[in-house]
């Protein structure tokens, strides 16, 4: 059976972000705001609860491991239930992790597109500076909808599908986007046919997404903001959801919009800003999303597909 944990749900920074003081992240330091702390954006993988799959490595990662302990079986001397990574982009947020498993005792397996791997070996070198200790195998993710395998995750098949995105600030190519700077993923169960796929940063259900969207059971997608001004309205920046890659929940051709189609699928918000009200779950926001069937994940959140 597909397992899903999810370890981080916030978004980059986090929530409480450490240098915010938004209603948001005041309110869920000083405990008035009814919310619950948030682990920046990772999930984990697997199909035999024993060895996982790492999507997304977070800068949260060492709290993550010790916070499901299944990442930490301990059936040796040094030893991790982490059996490869994979990356859907080279943000920050998904990608500084990496080297805090520098200290891994064998080279490790990463997953990502050709455009993720130029990102991390030149503007954000982490994969040349894992050469110094661990070591790297890459394993290139096709971007052209070949399935593939991941070696030691049995029993799943994964698709990758390109996103219109751009690359991080810190890409050689930040100004001239490709497929490949940014991925969903498919990911389905051999033997069951069970099927997610998992966006954490959609700017638009485009059309190539809807029949994996559709074939899935569980829809894990972008949770960032609920409005594309919202960090403006917060009063911490100009930056809008849509120019940074993330199609805000709420107003019309938003994401809440967007899911109407998908019914009888499990659908669950992820990578969340701190900055959103959604993330109050006594708010209006958290009400109206409940009303329509969507859930907001949380650390630790386990889904069974
Ligand atoms: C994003 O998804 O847009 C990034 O998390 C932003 C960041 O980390 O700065
Ligand atoms: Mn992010
Ligand atoms: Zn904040």
């Amino acid at each position: 059976m597909l397992k899903v944990r999810v370890l981080g749900s916030g978004a980059g920074g986090g929530f409480p972000q450490w240098n915010c003081n938004c209603d948001n992240c005041t309110g869920v330091r000083t405990g008035s705001l009814n919310a619950k702390s948030r682990t920046q954006s990772s999930i984990a993988i697997s199909s035999d609860g024993e060895e996982w799959l790492l999507v997304n490595a977070s800068p949260d990662i060492r709290q993550q491991i010790i916070d499901f302990p299944a990442l930490q079986p301990a059936r040796s001397k040094r030893d991790t239930g982490i059996r490869a990574v994979l990356l859907i982009d080279s943000q920050i947020d998904h990608s500084t992790g990496l080297i805090l498993l520098r200290e891994n005792s064998r080279p490790l397996e990463v997953y990502c597109t050709r455009m993720v791997h130029q990102d991390l070996t030149t503007g954000f070198p982490v994969l040349n500076m894992l050469e110094h200790y661990c070591g790297v195998v890459w394993n290139e993710i096709p971007i052209n909808g070949t399935s593939f395998e991941i070696v030691g995750i049995d029993g799943l098949v994964f698709t990758a599908l390109a996103l219109t995105s751009k690359a991080p600030p810190y890409s050689p190519h930040r100004e001239d986007p490709h497929p490949g700077d940014n991925i969903g993923i498919h990911v389905q169960d051999k033997t069951t046919g069970r099927s997610m796929f998992y966006a954490p940063g959609l700017a638009c259900i485009e059309p190539h997404l809807e029949p994996a969207m559709h074939a899935s059971d569980l829809l894990l997608v972008d949770g960032t903001c609920w409005t594309d001004d919202e960090m403006e309205r917060r009063g911490v920046g100009t930056r809008r959801s849509l120019t940074m890659g993330h199609l805000p929940q709420s107003g019309t051709g938003g994401m809440i919009e967007a899911l109407k189609p998908f019914q009888r699928q499990r659908k669950v918000l992820i990578h969340i800003n701190n900055t959103n009200p959604m993330l109050v779950e006594d708010s209006p926001e958290r009400a109206e999303l409940s009303g329509v069937g969507i859930e907001v994940s949380h650390d630790g959140m386990a889904i069974e597909v």
